[in-house]
């Protein structure tokens, strides 16, 4: 079966979240289970820059929204582990440094919705009847993102440009549905769709034409990254306008967890670490907590318990709450590294606790791939208390690591996180601590109960090793995918 990957972000080209790891992590373990899988991905520079043995295939592609005049071309290379894939050569659209999604400023590109309208006509172009790439043509386009999510919308409503006798299924991922692809109605004007698919039955959302919507609407199958996800989008809290849509579409809709590649994610063999350390032998991780203290200007102590944040710095991610908690957790005796970037107020927020907390609080402002691997293997705790989380990647590596993670019960983190009640201690599956609602006091005392237990090294211990010996590989969901590809077949069939 032959997989076209619709993706924004891919690990180590281009990354500004979880959705790259999944693009670098997916697209690999699919081929092992037997699918032909290439990526497309926008032209930005440093996608260009990246791929290896790049040359343009097909003719170039007309009518591409946003282009007027020019005809692009697709051009095919190679991700550096060998993976194929497309890139979509369109400086005028894609030729600019930096952030995908956003200028220098901070603010979204003006023609965000033009750039994105353009790379999902170009995924649906390998589906005319003429072809994209004379040499290979999808079976199923799998969509992820408001970004790819015209994709599906593409394939159902312009049946005279692409699909042909038969049309490949489409799936859509939804990694975050708090991010929609929302632009203002007179979009329309530009993306190539009839002006009647401008409808609640359609793209239409909230008086905007809305990408994921399109993509909710129009895909054969749905699928978000966790379980829990998958239901909690179906409510009003966390549905963001479009529970009542994924709530009649519930029998195309699935939560298939994310795994986790641990050919770079695994402290045996991870060159990022001062010293490796495994569940075997774990010697190596004190040596990276010293490290990781001495690089956060923290005091060098052993016994201090060392709790981290790797993250993007926003609202959902719910990191207020550790601001807010952080003056106790210190006075209890423990120390706080923080890695993020996102919203100024919060940025500020954690340099000034920083300031007010020398020796004990250390925080790094910016984006930092390296680092964010010393953080895992050097912290004890790993702080994610996300208001909503599709799936979080952070906490299943800190697993891997060794490194306790300390959540929020929601989203993927419910589902990957055993907490440690003295029940699920005794009986060895405790894995990390998580709490229910997002408030100062829940956070704090949950972690007052990670100190208590902190306090006992023989029994943290054997929790760490248990996390560390966790299995949430790709295997067993690039199985799961595999299936839904076929299933989506069928229902396009
Ligand atoms: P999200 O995609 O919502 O940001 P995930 O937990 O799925 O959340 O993925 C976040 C990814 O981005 C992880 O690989 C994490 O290590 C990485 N990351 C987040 N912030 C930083 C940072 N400041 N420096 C380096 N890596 C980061
Ligand atoms: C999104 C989500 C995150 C998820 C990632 C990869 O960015 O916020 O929870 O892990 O996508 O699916």
């Amino acid at each position: 079966m032959r997989i076209l990957f619709v993706t924004s972000e891919c690990y180590p080209l281009v990354k500004t979240g979880g959705l790259a790891d999944v693009s670098a992590a997916l697209p690999p373990a699919l081929a092992r289970a037997g699918a032909d899988v290439r990526l497309l991905l926008p032209g930005y520079p440093a996608v260009l820059k990246g791929l290896s043995d790049l040359a343009p295939v097909g003719d170039p592609i007309p009518d591409l929204p946003g282009m007027a005049g020019a005809a692009p071309r697709m051009l095919l290379g190679r991700m550096p582990d060998g993976t194929p894939a497309y890139a979509l050569d369109a400086p005028a659209l894609f030729g600019r440094p930096g952030n995908p999604y956003m200028g220098p400023d901070g603010r979204d590109w003006p023609d965000n919705a033009q750039r994105f309208a353009a790379l999902a006509w170009a995924a649906a172009a390998f589906t005319a009847p003429a072809g994209l790439d004379p040499w290979w043509r999808p079976d199923v386009l799998h969509a992820h993102d408001w970004q790819a999510g015209l994709v599906p919308a593409y394939l159902r409503l312009r049946p005279d440009r692409f699909g042909g006798e038969r049309r490949p299924g489409t799936v859509l991922t939804i990694h975050n549905i708090a991010y929609q692809g929302q632009f203002p109605p007179w979009t329309m004007g530009d993306i190539h769709l009839p002006s009647s698919a401008y409808a609640i039955d359609g793209v239409e959302y909230y008086g905007s034409v809305g990408y994921l919507k399109a993509g909710c609407y129009y895909a054969d199958r749905l699928t978000t990254v966790s379980p829990t996800y998958s239901q909690e989008i179906q409510t009003d809290e966390q549905g963001a306008g479009l529970e009542g849509l994924l709530s009649v579409r519930a029998d195309r809709l699935s939560g298939i967890l994310n795994g986790v590649d641990y050919g770079v994610w695994d402290p045996a063999r991870d060159p990022l670490l001062p010293a490796p350390y495994s569940a075997g032998d774990m010697g190596g991780k004190a040596v990276c907590k010293t490290a990781l203290q001495e690089a956060f200007g923290l005091e060098r102590a052993a016994a201090r318990p060392l709790a981290a944040v790797v993250s993007r710095l926003t609202w959902h991610k719910g990191l207020d709450l550790v601001l807010e908690a952080a003056g106790g957790w210190v006075a209890a005796g423990g120390q706080l590294a923080v890695l993020g970037t996102g919203e100024p107020w919060m940025e500020q927020g954690f340099r000034q606790l920083a300031a007010w907390h020398p020796g004990s609080v250390g925080v790094r402002i910016g984006y930092d791939e390296g680092l964010s691997h010393r953080l895992q293997a050097g912290a004890d705790l790993l702080l994610v208390p996300s208001r909503s989380e599709p799936c979080g990647l952070t906490q299943l590596y800190a697993l891997k690591y060794g490194t306790l993670p300390l959540v929020r019960r929601t989203g993927g983190l419910a589902d990957t996180v055993i907490d440690a009640t003295p029940a699920a201690v005794n009986d060895g599956a405790a894995t990390g601590f998580s709490f229910g609602a997002a408030t100062v006091r829940e956070i704090a005392f949950c972690l007052r109960r990670a100190l208590a237990l902190y306090r006992r090294p023989d029994r943290w211990q054997v929790i760490a090793r248990h996390a560390m010996t966790r299995d949430f590989g790709w295997e067993a969901p690039a199985r799961e995918y595999l299936e839904l590809y076929r299933a989506a077949q069928t229902d396009a069939a």
